[in-house]
């Protein structure tokens, strides 16, 4: 069994040096998360001993496919703690999730007149599928705005529910710039009061925090593989399984089906109503692996790590001259710590840790309208998951005061600050 001590020896990628013969310090997991070695043989495994097409084949290969593939249904619906196997639905990814329920469940049930409730903190995957949906519907889209600490208050949910009515109200259960973390089943439960239904973009909780999707109570919740140690090209989209029985399927094609004639078609019973066409098989079976090694490694314990080595972090930031960190002071967050530097863009900054070996984004990080009502264009992030210790926080607190000094404008040198610059 894998344990939080030994893990790094389960990933070959954080053993590579970086240029200048530093080790690699991957603090970009908010991106993407690395591969321990049981999801890569799996993925060899599949190609190398059983694999073919799914759900089509009467031969040995395509049984073994399929039982491999609904296995890995089962696990995944385990690790969320659905009620029915059936309502996982294997997409591409948290985005492709989150554009089927647009497409399916919101044309059918959004109309003209209709508000849509997001938070100002939406990843552009939570909002731009439903600025598509308000053009084709002429439907409404109110964001609730931060307060000055950064935080969205129950309060002011409550508030935003009870004015806008909406049809459906979409949040992050944790911010990918911010780190603050959502109370999901209260805001749920309160968006149910109004009759609402909820999405929850969770891409940025499963990898951290135990999923419970009975416990939250939500409509739909969605999260990529690629972010819980799995492949990129798999994502889950959990749906409450009268709705997804209610809703008409967004992609037609194969394996989505029950009966064809040339007049029309009846449509396959779940999940695989929301599966057309040949399915990421060898990436699902991967993600299977995925959440079998982080569920081992225990998601408390993850969580609990993350916040040791991420809170130490922030606080090291936090004193240097010139940095600001852009979340709330306090009240729970994830691994994440996002920060500008007085005198350095971004990038700039994300160069200069590259060149030390320090692996993290810059940029808007798919959040223009919280970047904006921030009033700044770019962040830098770092992004921390259960293989980084403190020695590597240890070295992003150096590295970003080396940086900061070197940036900082001299006597006789004055550069314009460039902190939010785009
Ligand atoms: C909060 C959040 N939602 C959605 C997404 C989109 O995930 P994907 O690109 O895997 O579809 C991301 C990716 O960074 C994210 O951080």
């Amino acid at each position: 069994m894998p344990t939080l001590t030994d893990c790094r020896d389960d990933f070959p990628i954080l053993q590579r040096s970086m240029d200048h013969g530093t080790q690699l310090a991957f603090l970009d997991n908010a991106a993407s998360t690395q591969r321990p070695v049981s999801v890569i043989k799996s993925i060899t495994e599949c190609y190398e001993t059983y694999y073919a097409n799914v759900h089509r084949g009467i031969h040995t290969l395509s049984e073994e496919s399929t039982e491999r593939y609904e296995h890995s249904r089962a696990s995944v619906a385990n690790f969320i703690n659905a009620k029915h196997d059936h309502e996982v639905i294997y997409t591409a990814g948290a985005t492709s999730a989150i554009n089927t329920v647009a497409h399916s469940w919101g044309r059918q049930n959004i109309g003209s007149g209709d508000t849509i409730l997001l938070t100002i903190a939406e990843h552009h995957a939570n909002i731009v599928p439903w600025q598509q949906l308000a053009t084709e519907k002429g439907c409404r889209i109110e964001y609730l705005p931060l307060q000055d600490d950064l935080q969205i208050e129950t309060a002011a949910v409550s508030a935003a529910l009870e004015k806008w009515q909406p049809k459906l109200f979409a949040f992050t259960a944790a911010s990918n710039v911010l780190g603050t973390v959502s109370p999901v089943a209260q805001w749920t439960a309160l968006a149910h009061q109004h009759g609402s239904t909820v999405l929850v973009d969770a891409a940025q909780a499963a990898p951290h925090q135990p999923l419970d999707v009975q416990a939250w109570d939500a409509d739909f919740i969605v999260f990529s593989g690629h972010k819980v140690c799995g492949p990129t090209g798999i994502g889950v989209l959990y749906g409450r399984e009268q709705l997804l029985e209610a809703m008409p399927p967004f992609l037609g094609g194969g394996g989505m089906i029950n009966r064809v004639t040339t007049e029309g078609f009846t449509s396959a019973a779940l999940p695989d109503k929301f599966e057309a066409g040949t399915p990421p098989i060898a990436e699902a079976i991967a993600l299977e692996a995925a959440v079998q090694y982080i569920s081992e490694i225990g998601l408390t314990e993850i969580e609990q790590h993350e916040q040791k080595i991420a809170r130490h972090a922030e606080t090291g930031l936090r004193q240097i001259e010139g940095v600001r960190v852009i979340s709330p002071p306090s009240g729970e967050k994830t691994g994440i710590v996002s920060f500008v530097l007085s005198h350095a863009h971004s990038h700039d900054v994300a160069h200069s840790l590259s060149e030390r070996g320090i692996a993290v984004r810059a940029g808007h990080h798919c959040t223009m309208p919280l970047h904006r009502a921030l009033g700044i264009t770019a962040t830098t992030r770092a992004s921390f998951y259960f293989y980084n210790t403190r020695e590597e926080a240890d070295r992003l607190i150096q590295a970003v005061d080396d940086i900061q000094k070197k940036f900082k404008p001299t006597g006789r040198r004055r550069r314009r600050s460039s902190g939010d610059r785009s």
